[in-house]
């Protein structure tokens, strides 16, 4: 296909996001569709649902990531692939490592090699901050020593190999997006956080402002402003336009290194906010105060985890839009429109 090489004008292109129905699979699909792209998506629904492929109105091929028949009825006529699909919980990445290093890095070779007998070569892969571990300095570069805690960022270093050794050795133009904590949800309400078990702090923090179990905050004592942890959140939806321009671009990243560290980015807002800080966020929206529980430290947590994000910046142009209160609001309406126990349970799910 013959593209206007132009960062304003491109042809449409047909991309097959991989967990497509889950949290920010269906993010990134709503992005690609809203910026004129075709989508079709492949997910086995262990952790997704069909209504959020449904509400998208896309194609969805249930099935593994790595099932050559269901690559060989996805892939045909596609120009890129977003690769988002995974098993994303750490502890149980520590408890059973295998399905992680299967799904995460081995079902993931699995889609490359479909990628490549249907000649597609452009991939953009959902990568985390898991991958730095305890991070030397802050903000984290994308050149900081890659020393993961657990099998699951160990499972995404992996697979960042993975892209670089294919990247040389068939032509695949991989990227890597490596993101801090995504939150918030769709404007429209109808697409959101919904993971069982939820181990994100934002939901929680809103379950417990509205009657459910009070927030275990873990750890009072870390070396931060208020003594609880760190992060650096980013709204799904400025997460989500950034695969979209990368997906337009990634045949133009010519001045990217491509050496293994130069083919990540990390996406974040170059911001930390507190555990304190997020509750703090959710009572002045909610106007409702969160009960929580005093709990110590979870072995392996960083004090701090804040993303350095010039390269995304520079290399892809891109910059959030989105502030820590837009995230609450957002995520609030998801859970108002869908239930407020059970986010995304509606009548219609
Ligand atoms: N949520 C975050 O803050 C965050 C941070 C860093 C990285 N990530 C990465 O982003 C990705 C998406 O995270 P999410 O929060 O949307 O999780 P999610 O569980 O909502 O989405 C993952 C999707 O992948 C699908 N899936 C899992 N294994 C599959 C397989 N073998 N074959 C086909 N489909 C499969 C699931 O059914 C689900 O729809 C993950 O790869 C995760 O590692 C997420």
């Amino acid at each position: 296909m013959t593209r206007v090489r132009n960062f304003d004008t491109f042809d449409a292109m047909r991309v097959l996001v991989t967990g497509g129905a889950g949290y920010i699979g269906s993010h990134v699909v709503r992005a690609l569709l809203e910026a004129g792209h075709a989508v079709v998506v492949i997910d086995d629904l262990s952790t997704g649902h069909r209504v959020l492929a449904e509400r998208n109105g896309v194609a969805l091929y249930e099935g593994d990531l790595g099932d050559r028949a269901t690559l060989d009825r996805a892939l045909p006529g596609c120009d890129a692939v977003v690769h988002v699909a995974g098993k994303a919980l750490v502890p149980e990445s520590v408890r059973d490592p295998g399905p992680y290093f299967r799904v995460n890095a081995e079902a993931g070779r699995a889609l490359l090699e479909g990628m490549l007998a249907h000649g597609v070569r452009r991939v953009v892969f959902s990568s985390t901050c898991a991958v730095y571990g305890v991070p030397e300095r802050l903000p984290i570069a994308e050149d900081a020593p890659t020393r993961p805690l657990s099998p699951y960022g160990a499972s995404k270093l992996a697979f960042e190999h993975v892209l670089d050794a294919y990247g040389r050795a068939f032509g695949v133009l991989p990227l890597a997006l490596r993101y801090f904590n995504v939150a918030g949800a769709h404007a429209k309400g109808d697409l959101g956080e919904w993971h069982d078990p939820e181990t994100h702090l934002l939901p929680n923090v809103l379950r417990a402002a509205h009657g459910g179990d009070p927030l275990d905050l873990f750890g009072g004592d870390y070396p931060t402003r208020d003594g609880t942890a760190e992060r650096d959140y980013i709204h799904v939806e400025d997460l989500a336009r950034a695969h979209v321009v990368a997906v337009e671009r990634l045949d133009d990243l010519g001045p990217l290194d491509r050496r293994h560290a130069g083919l990540a980015l990390n996406l974040g807002r170059g911001r930390g906010a507190t555990v304190l800080e997020v509750v703090r966020a959710v009572e002045d929206v909610t106007g409702r105060p969160v009960p929580r529980r005093e709990r110590p430290r979870r072995p392996g947590d960083p004090a701090a985890l804040v993303a350095d994000p010039a390269r995304a910046r520079e290399v892809l142009g891109f910059q959030t839009r989105h502030d820590l209160r837009a995230m609450v609001e957002s995520a609030l309406r998801f859970m108002e429109t869908s239930g407020r126990q059970h986010p995304g349970r509606s009548a219609s799910a």
